[in-house]
């Protein structure tokens, strides 16, 4: 739950606002952002790396006010679409301060990242690095560029989120030659300036050594290159990766450990190669934007499915929150809208949409005397749940609020029937 919520006679508030009153002034299904914890996050990332980039990455959540408490806090930001580019820009991040992901970058895309200046491209394929280099001929500009390498390290993760294995579509392997290659290719494209390399070997995991194998793995490919190509990279970016606890059964890591791990790790490697230690970056996402988050239901039917279980449906589902469905993904939730003494019973909490894989929380106990009108709160939805939402069955996506010191203010409105029929031009 947020670091600023409490319960008070039973009713959530956060950042200091009672959910009743959230729920009243701006409907439900309602995202609440928690912005004193995403903040506090954000500086607690900045802090365990000082010395190192981090990158907020912005697929996890991004709207132009979090796009503002990113670039206040300190952090730069990475997108991975023209369209999380459009954001920042109109948030006025300072395009320096970008870095552009994608593992199919649209010539169109690429022309927009260097017209604006971004500060780092991180290239995917051998087309893009002819692409690129076509692009920037032709803006008569010089991109800074990172290659995205594989390790070849298995992150324990769900596989749709593990990126460093070879059997996937991200970057270039270390071990068959690829990335070898691709450092060959793009030092000798004229108009793109190689600075580092860039590593991300998976989403939402607890273990450290993941993380430390691909360092390794990384740093000592700088060494190979220098020691094949005599050239020195300056910058290494480990990516993202790092979990949340979205139940108590699972225990993040505190970053300070991690930063002083890799920092360690990379020092002693680059070193010992007589190498100078390169400068290192980090792209959290899930850990910043998703403990800060919570959806906000209500509760429309209690259906009781005689000895098995309770179905709770509330008014939104797997349009709002994908990753139940998705991935198996764990959550917890509560009653948050009155204080309840009654026993707890074993409920499944689902959404409207017209299937019955529409689960918002597998297994949940909520009060025995939950009814209709009741307020129901998932936790940790601050990540990929409103980034990855969509308009299935045509619900219109929820609004998202930021909450601090009493205040709420809308930061993304609520979509309309008129928002999905403009669409539809027929
Ligand atoms: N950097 C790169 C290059 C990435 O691909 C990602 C995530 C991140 C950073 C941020 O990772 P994080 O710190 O948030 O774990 N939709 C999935 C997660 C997909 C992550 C994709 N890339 C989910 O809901 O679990």
């Amino acid at each position: 739950w947020p670091a600023t919520s409490r319960r008070v006679e039973g009713e959530l508030t956060v950042g200091g606002i009672g959910v009743g009153e959230l729920a009243r002034t701006h409907g439900t299904p309602l995202f609440v952002m928690d912005e004193e914890d995403f903040r506090a996050r954000a500086r607690d990332y900045s802090t365990a790396f000082a010395g190192s980039d981090v990158y907020y990455a912005g697929k996890a959540l991004l709207t132009k006010a979090v796009a503002r408490w990113v670039t206040e806090e300190g952090m730069k930001l990475d997108v991975c679409s023209g369209g999380e580019l459009a954001v920042a820009l109109a948030a006025e991040v300072p395009p320096e301060r970008i870095g552009m992901h994608g593992n199919n970058k649209s010539v169109a895309e690429l022309r927009r990242a260097v017209e604006a200046g971004v500060g780092r491209i991180i290239l995917d394929s051998l087309d893009e690095i002819d692409r690129l280099e076509s692009v920037a001929a032709e803006a008569g500009a010089r991109p800074k560029v990172l290659i995205r390498v594989t390790t070849g390290v298995e992150a324990h993760t769900h596989e749709f989120v593990a990126t460093a294995h070879d059997d996937q579509k991200f970057g270039f392997a270390m071990s068959t030659g690829a990335a070898a290659e691709a450092v060959r290719r793009t030092l000798a494209a004229d108009h793109l300036d190689l600075v580092g390399l860039h590593s991300h070997i998976g989403s939402q995991i607890f273990d450290t050594s993941g993380f430390e194998v691909a360092a390794r793995r990384v740093a000592r490919f700088l060494t190979q290159i220098h020691e094949e190509l005599d050239v020195t990279l300056a910058e290494l970016d480990l990516g993202g990766g790092l979990g949340i606890a979205y139940t108590s059964a699972d225990d993040p890591l505190d970053p300070k450990t991690i930063a002083a791990g890799l920092t360690t790790i990379v020092q002693r490697e680059c070193e010992e190669a007589g190498l100078p230690v390169p400068r290192l970056a980090v792209e959290p996402g899930r850990a910043i934007a998703g403990p800060a988050g919570i959806t906000v239901y209500e509760v429309g039917t209690v259906k009781d499915v005689e000895g098995i279980r309770t179905y709770v449906s509330v008014d939104g589902g797997m349009s709002d929150n994908i990753r139940t469905a998705l991935y198996g993904s764990e959550y917890t939730g509560r009653l948050v809208s009155r204080v309840s003494e009654a026993d707890p019973m074993l409920s499944r909490l689902v959404g409207k949409h017209c299937e019955s894989g529409d689960i918002i929380v597998h297994d949940l106990y909520l009060p025995a005397d939950l009814r209709p009108g009741d307020l129901v709160a998932v936790a940790a939805t601050g990540a990929y749940c409103y980034s990855m939402a969509s308009n299935y069955n045509h619900l219109p996506r929820p609004a998202m609020v930021a909450v601090r010191d009493g205040d709420s203010r809308v930061i993304v409105r609520r979509e309309t029937e008129e928002d999905l029929l403009r669409l539809d031009v027929g």
